[in-house]
């Protein structure tokens, strides 16, 4: 990675499905094509959860789900909008499917259990790291790796997801 890149994080506590969902809606706001999001963590932490809300704020119509028998599912909103789950394929098996065609193409990716295929993502993203606390809330992990992804993190560190600047 390269050492000028640069990178921040953020701690987002999600205490309810809500919280998760302003989360998703303060980054589908942001939105590009071409953008990559990661989201992982245990079974059952959210990821699909944030994803069906930031499908939703990108102005997909219909119902957004679990992608992980089918690996990719394309979706049309203001732009494309491209699930990923990779929960189970390898990463040779990944590298065959071409994914650079989605990374770097028209639309917004969310990648589920994208530490599967680390070697495969770009080195621009917004990493998202989610953990069960034991009270039930969620810490959401915040990393921006290279711009813009940097000052998103940098702005919910500061303003929180009601920051609409
Ligand atoms: N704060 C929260 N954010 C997201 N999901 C939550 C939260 N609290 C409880 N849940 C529950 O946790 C589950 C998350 O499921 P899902 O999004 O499918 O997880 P994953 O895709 O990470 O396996 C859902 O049943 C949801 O209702
Ligand atoms: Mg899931």
């Amino acid at each position: 990675m390269a050492q000028s890149m640069p990178q921040q994080v953020a701690d987002y506590t999600s205490h309810n499905l809500e919280d998760t969902e302003r989360l998703a809606a303060f980054l589908a706001s942001r939105a590009f094509p071409g953008m990559m999001i990661t989201l992982d963590g245990d079974l059952g932490a959210g990821k699909t959860h944030f994803s069906k809300a930031f499908a939703r704020h990108l102005d997909v119509p219909g119902l957004v789900n679990s992608p992980t028998f089918t690996i990719i599912k394309e979706y049309e909103g203001r732009m494309p909008f491209y699930h990923m789950d990779v929960y189970r394929i390898t990463e040779d098996e990944a590298a065959e499917l071409g994914l650079d065609e989605y990374f770097f193409g028209q639309g917004a990716t969310l990648v589920e259990w994208s530490s599967r295929i680390e070697d495969l993502l770009p080195e621009q993203r917004l990493s998202l790291q989610l953990t069960v606390n034991e009270d039930d809330s969620r810490t959401i992990r915040c990393t921006g790796y290279g711009e813009p992804y940097a000052d998103w993190c940098a702005d919910l560190k500061q303003n929180g997801v009601n920051d609409n600047s």
